[in-house]
């Protein structure tokens, strides 16, 4: 016997624990954005992924808080039209924890968390120096998703790796040194430690 959910006739908190229960594993983007005065935010965005590589595109969904105002995050990219993704590893996923939690605007979670600033090479939002990689991106298109959500896309216009992650001759990334974290329902986290190869079939 399956089990079967209408979804249309599901409430919002419904439709989302069952998608974030149910579509996972999910990258999780530490991202960084500056205000209009230059000052440093970073959040955590486990709605993310990467939809095209030519043009390079990646995307965050950024929901309103419940009061409809923007979250910092969103803020930042609509001001200042730039933002980076840094790759959230096992090594930093207490720190992306911390820059998670409710700081008022103008609060710098990078400090909060002990991560370090590095100066972005094409845009004015920061990179992370502990994380494996990073990518600093334009704002693309933001898509306005109901009343409270965005889909904001963004193009990679730099990327950062830390020594021993990527082989700059072959451009072969290892996921080993990536050590990416996911996000799967609720609270939960995990790692990509389990792997396996597979080729696609020749015919
Ligand atoms: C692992 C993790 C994943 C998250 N994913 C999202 C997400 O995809 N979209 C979102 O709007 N908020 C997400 N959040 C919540 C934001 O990170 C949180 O609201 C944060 O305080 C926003 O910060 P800001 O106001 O500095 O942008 C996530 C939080 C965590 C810890």
């Amino acid at each position: 016997m399956a089990v079967s959910f209408d979804f249309t006739a599901l409430t919002g908190r419904e439709r989302y624990k069952l998608m974030i229960g149910t579509i996972i594993p999910r990258p999780i983007a530490l991202v960084t954005t500056v205000d209009e005065d230059g000052r440093s935010n970073a959040a955590p965005f486990s709605f993310f992924n990467c939809l095209s590589a030519d043009p390079p595109i990646l995307a965050i969904g950024v929901e309103n808080h419940p009061d409809m105002s923007f979250k910092d995050t969103g803020h930042n990219i609509r001001m200042t039209e730039v933002f980076t993704v840094n790759i959230v590893s096992f090594e930093i996923a207490e720190a992306m924890h911390v820059c998670g939690a409710k700081y008022p605007r103008g609060v710098d979670e990078l400090k909060e968390a002990g991560l370090t600033a590095m100066p972005g090479v094409k845009v004015a939002s920061p990179w992370i120096e502990e994380a494996p990689a990073a990518f600093e991106c334009r704002r693309h298109v933001t898509l306005e998703l109901g009343k409270s959500r965005q889909i904001i896309m963004g193009e990679i216009v730099y990327a950062h790796y830390r020594d021993g992650v990527v082989d700059p001759e072959r451009l072969h990334v290892d996921p080993a040194m990536v050590d990416a974290i996911a996000r799967l329902g609720g609270d939960t986290c995990s790692t990509i430690r389990d792997r396996f190869e597979m080729l696609t079939p020749k015919l």
